[in-house]
């Protein structure tokens, strides 16, 4: 049996200093599952350690940090092996454990940028009189110098997930676990979260375990790289290890094209907003072409990307399709967001930014042959194309599996593989390699280059400067806002 943890008084919880993680023939298989998501990890992380946890996309660093956090219920899974923080069972370590996610938004639960972080601050019992101090300690330790009243939601990509971390680092955990904590931001936000953990844990005060496939990025600010390996077990990478250079794909190139599909003026505010989310913008997209739409977080891209995906209506201006791709439409002359839901995904394919919000039916393979049905395509021709696209994107094995127990990564190249399945002549791709490790980013990126004949456009939303060297023909730099 476990004592009380040493020198942790009722409100001192990271009074304990950095924590110590033990892991011997620790696995967890998800109840869903027949394949355990991690098996047979064996590893010893020192107080005050900095680890950078890599692995293929699903090989189970999701489930791993989740485990580390105490947040795996048990009846979500068995359990295999030990795992310990600070000599415990890491449910009796919560209150030991800030963690960060990939995605900010999900995240934040308060209006005003100091509440989100007292939140956290009540939940673990601190005084009130030490709240408001212990705010703006943290606010201050990760760079946020907006002030407590600042609306959460006026902030940015890389400004909200600062405030997370703060609101993680508030309460002084012993254990520091961040899971992909820039995925979802431009590279400037990226490296403001990075420069801001990097002296949240300069002083050893707090063990760090983050995973990100940006290893790179993250090597000079850990002292060792773990990689879990996709069916058990981990290796250990040697100081001054660099991972394997991407593989990019055979580039055809192809002269521009009739224009498919065109923003003319379009732009978009929400309603009661002041600043618009879009200013107005012109583009084209060209068959044979590949447009990448980059720029910093909050600069509209992903809004450009629904209009014009038809998703959502301009509020100025207007998006038009070019007569062959409105052919057989019984109102062609009606602008894509009123197309009826099957006749667009024949036409325009999309992949949103959070993509797992879009998932339709309980079976990866459902999911994938749902789009060929509705346009008309066969049984037997829609099992097929559903096939073919599992296999090249290595998720066959999950076929049965529901859509919404897939990792990030897999989600989302089954939403990049829902959209290609109907062979629409332009597709929309918001963050398509998000989540990706090295070689599923190479089989993705080679896939979405196959689309790229000369009678499709296609329209990348991205971050990765990568994805923009393997496949852009032209780029839109979307402007820096206006600050707030
Ligand atoms: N809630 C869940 N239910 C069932 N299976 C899951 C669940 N979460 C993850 N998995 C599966 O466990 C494996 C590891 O997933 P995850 O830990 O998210 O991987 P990673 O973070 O390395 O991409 C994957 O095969 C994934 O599909
Ligand atoms: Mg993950």
């Amino acid at each position: 049996m476990e004592g009380p943890v040493p020198g942790t008084g009722p409100f001192q919880h990271g009074g304990a200093g950095p924590a110590a993680v033990r892991l011997a023939g620790f696995g967890f298989r998800h109840a869903s599952r027949r394949a355990w998501a991690v098996q047979d990890v064996d590893l010893r992380i020192e107080p005050g350690e900095r680890v950078l946890l890599t692995g293929a996309s699903g090989s189970g660093k999701s489930t791993l940090l989740r485990a580390l956090g105490g947040l795996l219920e048990p009846e979500s899974g068995d359990a295999a092996g030990e795992l310990t923080v600070d000599g415990a069972a890491p449910d009796r370590r919560r209150q030991r454990v800030g963690v960060v996610f990939q995605d900010p938004d999900a995240q934040l639960v308060m209006t005003r940028a100091g509440d989100d972080v007292a939140f956290g601050l009540e939940n673990t019992g601190t005084p009130p009189e030490l709240i408001w101090p212990a705010v703006d300690t943290a606010l201050d330790a990760v760079g946020f110098d907006l002030g407590r009243d600042h609306a959460t939601a006026a902030l940015s990509g890389g400004q909200k997930q600062r405030l997370v971390l703060a609101g993680a680092l508030a309460p002084r955990p012993g254990l520091l676990l961040l899971d992909e904590p820039t995925a979802q931001l431009d590279p400037d936000g990226a490296a403001l979260v990075r420069a801001a953990v990097a002296r949240a844990v300069a002083d050893r005060s707090a063990t760090l375990v983050v995973v990100d496939h940006d290893v790179e990025a993250w090597l000079p600010l850990v002292d060792r790289v773990v990689e879990l390996l996709p069916h058990g077990g981990t290796v250990e990478h040697p100081p001054g290890w660099r991972p394997a250079p991407l593989r990019m794909p055979v580039r055809w190139v192809h002269p521009p094209g009739e224009v498919l599909l065109a923003g003319e003026a379009a732009g978009f505010t929400h309603r009661g907003s002041a600043r618009p989310a879009l200013a107005p913008i012109d583009v084209a997209l060209r068959a044979g072409r590949t447009l990448a739409v980059t720029g910093p977080n909050g600069t509209g891209k992903s809004t450009l990307g629904l209009l014009l995906a038809g998703l959502r209506a301009p509020t100025t201006g207007r998006v038009a399709a070019a007569p062959t791709v409105t052919a057989g439409l019984r109102r062609p002359d009606r602008p894509p967001h009123r197309w009826p839901a099957a006749e667009l995904a024949t036409r325009i394919g999309t992949v949103f930014q959070q993509p797992e919000h879009q998932f339709l039916t309980g079976r990866v393979r459902d999911e994938l042959s749902l789009g060929p049905l509705r346009s008309g395509a066969g049984a037997a021709q829609a099992r097929a194309t559903a096939e073919e696209l599992l296999e090249r994107l290595g998720l066959s094995a999950l076929a049965d599996a529901n859509p919404f127990t897939l990792s990030g990564g897999q989600q989302r190249r089954l939403s990049v593989a829902t959209a290609l399945a109907t062979s629409p002549r332009v597709l929309v791709l918001d963050e398509p390699t998000f989540g990706q490790d090295r070689e599923t980013w190479a089989e993705l990126v080679a896939l979405l280059a196959e689309q790229q004949d000369g009678d499709r456009a296609l329209c990348l939303v991205t971050h990765d400067a990568a994805v923009v060297t393997a496949l852009a023909d032209d780029v839109c730099t979307l402007g820096v806002p206006v600050p707030v």
